[in-house]
């Protein structure tokens, strides 16, 4: 599919009004999405277990009037006007308007909330552009009532492309590509896809428990992260690197081999963050907390030979992921040693999901 094929034909219906509620969860990248091309087109492909309860809800209320040429719409945030989202998502319209030609015809109320505590240093543009990017295109199925499921997917992940990059992952679980790569069925660099190759039952409700170390606002916005990579000297070595681990996990998840897992992983990670310590300007994004934890996760895989491991987003929060069937030992470990390194003790237990409902 290319561009032009979500620029829809005429619509068959008429909407006056009425509202929709979706929620949308979050991810977390194995293979890491960092640097991009114009039109939020990746640099190189990305891999992404979905999350189950770290997620976004919400209601997009709709008002048919006179077309005008400006968008109409209101914000709240858990409850509250919101007006600080207002440029994002008056950006957001002006990307998707081409795919969307019937914005301008209506006023919109968006009412929004997380599942996980707000400036947790949680990403929610991921859990919240594709909860919106969902809304819309129920309004648009309202317009087109015989739109084919598949279609709906790909677009609402399309739009939530264009509304923040990660968030194109978010519409489906439970492991999600984005990025065109040769050995992923289907993979696109316009929307993420589910990743239908064999899956190893090592890998069925894979745990992510979330070690909030620093909840302070991000210190680096991602538009000005991915820019990082243009003309970065290590640029073009770590894309390809990127495809390279991609065709590494699609192994691993053949195989069930969690100590390669480990290593692609948490490679991954640390890479992207060594993208970040050596551009130019340069910024250090782990806090010593984060290495007390990286420390001892090393520590605790030679005592025990389990399988915990670490990943990171651009930020000093550690998400450590691990096999269902080693649960109890690992939670054990998490709170007994490693809550000393979290602010205020705070931290989420999470694992993979099967992506966005609608809600009643
Ligand atoms: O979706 P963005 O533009 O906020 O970029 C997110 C990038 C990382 O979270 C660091 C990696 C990823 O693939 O999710």
């Amino acid at each position: 599919m290319t561009e032009k094929d979500f620029i829809p034909k005429e619509y068959s219906a008429v909407v006056e009004e009425g509202k929709v509620t979706w929620q949308s969860p979050s991810n977390i990248a194995l293979v890491k999405y960092w640097g991009k091309k114009e039109n939020q087109i990746p640099a190189n492909p990305s891999i992404s277990f979905t999350l189950d309860s770290c997620q976004t809800t919400t209601t997009l209320h709709f008002q048919k009037r006179e077309k005008s040429d400006s968008f109409e719409f209101e914000l709240f945030f858990e409850g509250e006007r919101k007006e600080s989202f207002r440029p994002k998502i008056q950006k957001f319209f002006e990307r998707i308007e081409e795919y969307m030609p019937f914005l301008k015809d209506y006023s919109f109320k968006i009412e929004t909330s997380n599942s996980f505590p707000h400036s947790s240093g949680i990403a929610s543009s991921a859990s919240g552009m594709s909860a919106l990017a969902l809304c819309l295109m129920s309004l648009e199925k309202k317009l087109d009532p015989t739109m084919p499921e598949e279609y709906f997917t790909r677009k609402a992940s399309f739009l939530a492309r264009l509304g923040s990059g990660s968030a194109c992952r978010s519409i489906e679980g439970e492991l999600v590509a984005w990025g065109e790569h040769n050995g992923i069925l289907g993979s696109s660099d316009l929307y993420g896809v589910k990743y239908t190759h064999q899956v190893h039952e090592n890998f069925k409700n894979y745990q992510d428990t979330i070690l909030m170390v620093d909840k302070g606002e991000k210190q680096v916005s991602s538009t000005l992260g991915h820019d990082l990579m243009n003309g970065h000297p290590f640029a073009e070595k770590r894309f390809q690197q990127a495809h390279e681990n991609l065709d590494l996990l699609k192994e691993v998840f053949e195989t069930g081999d969690l100590s390669a897992f480990i290593k692609t992983v948490e490679s991954e990670a640390l890479t992207l963050h060594a993208m970040m310590m050596t551009s130019q300007p340069y910024f250090l994004l782990m806090k010593p907390n984060t290495l007390e934890i990286i420390n001892k996760v090393f520590d605790f895989r030679e005592r025990t030979g389990l399988h915990l491991c670490f990943t990171l987003d651009a930020g000093a929060n550690v998400h450590l992921l691990y096999p269902e069937k080693e649960k109890k030992e690992s939670l054990d470990f998490i709170q007994t040693e490693l809550l000393q390194y979290c602010q205020n003790g705070q931290y989420i237990t999470d694992k993979v999901g099967k992506g966005a409902k609608q809600l009643a």
